[in-house]
């Protein structure tokens, strides 16, 4: 089996990884020189809509795929007549789009905060008026790891909130004083065949996800979450993996956006289950059986993020991802897995890592 994948970053990477494994070969598109998939397979680079790329891809793949969300979906629809295309392109183009995403949440009873469409100044009062403060102003398309997002604390922060996330095209959500966030993780196959993750309890600072652990041992938000996202499968005719973010309130879930490809808080299952979600979303593009996630103990994941530790001395429950890309403020790096035996020691490791990665930042790399 030949895969092409859209997008060569750390997510193509794992892919690739998985995909050697599983005996299949990869050929990626990406614009930027030497990404972090050059090594499972050639990188065409070139934009992710050039035409000319994406036919050559297309002949010589069985399966196109993308792992990078902003790929245009007039891009994708101009090959999927020549070559299967999934996840869908038309589930891609949902997900794009704050709004529409959210309308969908709406029409699929998935409980969410309240919001309002923003597209001038006079929307973003009625969105004051309408939701109260504090409220989260974010761009529809093109934001990530929190980028693209202004929270209005105050009548004042108005102006400055329009100007930064660029005055048009915009929604406004209400702020959810979470208890936490969760995401579930499902795949579906070609035949229609649904698997879902447990529960993975996230937290992120500045909008970036910093830690992820796994399986969340709540029975009642598991069922919950798998009810919602087979919804959101089913009705995407979705094939591949998808990721559902969620705040979790009291007892309650509210969706906050989902993801149409491997997701980074699913990085644990590379060591924490079996098949990881790499390998499920290999085996749902190709159509192949998709067996029910095993467990292989109780899993934990730090990011690194901006600059990569030194001399970092590992346990041995712990495994190293290095992207190797460069470093950036605010970039991911790479990612460290722990597993441990119970929850409590899944945590000690965690708690134990954290340390020691934040002692092993070099100090002429911090971040300022
Ligand atoms: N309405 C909200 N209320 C509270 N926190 C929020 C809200 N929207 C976003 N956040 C915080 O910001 C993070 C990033 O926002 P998100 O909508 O997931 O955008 P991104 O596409 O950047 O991941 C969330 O995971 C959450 O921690
Ligand atoms: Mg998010």
């Amino acid at each position: 089996m030949r895969i092409g994948i859209i997008g060569a970053g750390q997510l193509g990477q794992m892919l690739g990884f998985a995909a050697r494994n599983l005996g299949m070969q990869c050929q990626f598109i990406d614009p930027t020189p030497n990404p972090p998939a050059a090594v499972c397979g050639p990188v065409t680079q070139a934009a992710f809509d050039d035409s000319d790329a994406l036919a050559r891809l297309a002949a010589s793949c069985d399966v196109v795929t993308y792992e990078f969300e902003n790929v245009p979906v007039a891009a994708l629809q101009k090959i999927a007549d020549r070559v299967p295309v999934y996840p869908p392109p038309a589930a891609l183009g949902h997900a794009q789009d704050r709004l529409a995403e959210k309308q969908l949440f709406l029409q699929l009873d998935i409980p969410l905060a309240p919001f309002h469409r923003v597209d001038s100044p006079d929307d973003l009062e009625a969105a004051v008026a309408k939701l109260g403060l504090p409220l989260v102003l974010k761009t529809r398309r093109l934001g990530y790891d929190g980028k693209g997002q202004f929270v209005i604390r105050r009548p004042a922060d108005l102006p400055v909130a329009w100007q930064l996330c660029g005055g048009s095209e915009l929604i406004a959500e209400q702020w959810v004083n979470f208890d936490y966030e969760v995401s579930a993780i499902g795949a579906r196959n070609v035949s229609g065949q649904v698997i879902c993750y447990p529960l993975t309890r996230n937290e992120h600072a500045d909008g970036i996800l910093q830690t992820s652990v796994a399986p969340l041992q709540d029975t009642a938000l598991t069922s919950q979450a798998e009810h919602y996202i087979s919804a959101l499968l089913e009705h995407l005719d979705f094939v591949g993996v998808l990721a559902l973010e969620m705040f979790v309130l009291g007892e309650q879930l509210l969706a906050n956006e989902f993801a149409p490809r491997v997701h980074n808080s699913g990085h644990w299952s590379i060591e924490g289950a079996e098949p990881s979600q790499f390998t499920a979303h290999l085996l749902a593009i190709t159509d192949q059986s998709l067996p029910e996630p095993r467990l292989l103990g109780h899993a934990g994941m730090l990011n690194l993020i901006g600059t990569m530790p030194e001399n970092l001395r590992l346990p041995a429950e712990a495994t190293l991802h290095d992207y190797g890309k460069a470093s950036r403020p605010g970039r991911k790096l790479g990612h460290i897995t722990v597993i441990g035996d119970s929850a409590t020691a899944r945590d000690a490791l965690l708690a134990e890592l954290r340390e020691s990665v934040t002692e092993s930042i070099p100090v002429s790399g911090t971040v300022p």
